[in-house]
């Protein structure tokens, strides 16, 4: 099964991607992830997105839908695959199609994330990530069970996004209404877009999502 998770900065595709992992065997693609892998490894590409992210704009589509083709290609997304944060424009979605088709695959659920605008800049500000194993956690919507103690791992150490001020989260959320949320039309014209409410609990935006997929098994099969 693949899945595409749609959602603004801070809807939750991240956590609900890691649940859905979890639960179906799939794998997590978040390309938010890869590319804080290629800033990391400090190369020029990695300088050239670093510092696109923290200005809270989009990397270029060329640089994406490389990354994304060739990483759909390994072994471990043979079984099924979450795209978490690609596509985010419209070239994108083309060359998501066009690289799928090419595989002989498809999607079989587009699943948007519905949340109110203003309640994302403190969920984002509010979020950091175990060091050790990048569990995720909020300050007060999913704090560990044990203070400073990885529910996961049991790591000590945590770290928050260099993105995730308040000034570039406003400018990822424009970039998003104006780059990103007109694709919805283009996986509502396929029949592929489901929506959930994602202003709900964290666990009750995972039962929604398991509802939607279960409630289409027989498509599935
Ligand atoms: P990326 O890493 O993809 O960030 P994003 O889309 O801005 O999404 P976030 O990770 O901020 O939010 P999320 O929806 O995953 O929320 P989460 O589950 O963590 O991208 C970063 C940057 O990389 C982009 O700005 C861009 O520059 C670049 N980039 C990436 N992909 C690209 C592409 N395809 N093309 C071009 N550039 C690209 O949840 C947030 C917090 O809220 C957590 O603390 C969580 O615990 C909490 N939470 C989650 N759900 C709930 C809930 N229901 N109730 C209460 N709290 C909740």
């Amino acid at each position: 099964m693949n899945l595409l998770l749609l959602g603004p900065p801070g809807a939750g595709k991240g956590t609900q991607a890691k649940r859905l992992q979890d639960n179906y065997g799939i794998v997590q693609l978040s390309t938010g992830d890869m590319l804080r892998a290629v800033v990391a490894s400090g190369s020029d590409i990695g300088e050239m997105a670093k510092e696109v992210m923290e200005a809270g704009g989009l990397v270029s589509d060329d640089l994406i839908i490389a990354m994304i083709s060739e990483r759909i290609g390994e072994d471990d997304c043979r079984k099924g695959f979450i795209l978490d944060g690609f596509p985010r424009t419209y070239t994108q979605a083309e060359a998501l199609d066009a690289m799928l088709g090419e595989k002989g695959l498809k999607l079989d659920f587009v699943l948007e994330i519905k949340v109110d605008n203003e309640a994302m800049i403190k969920r984002i500000a509010g979020r950091f990530t175990c060091a050790k194993c990048g569990a995720g956690y909020h300050d007060e919507f999913q704090r560990p069970k044990v203070e400073n103690v990885c529910d996961e791992c049991g790591g000590g150490e945590f770290t928050r996004r260099a993105d995730d001020n308040q000034e570039t989260v406003r400018e990822r959320l424009k970039a998003y209404h104006r780059q990103t949320a007109p694709i919805t039309a283009y996986f509502a014209e396929k029949g592929l877009l489901k929506s959930v409410d994602g202003m709900a609990s964290i666990d009750d935006v995972t039962k929604q999502f398991k509802d939607t997929i279960g409630a289409a098994e027989s498509v599935l099969t």
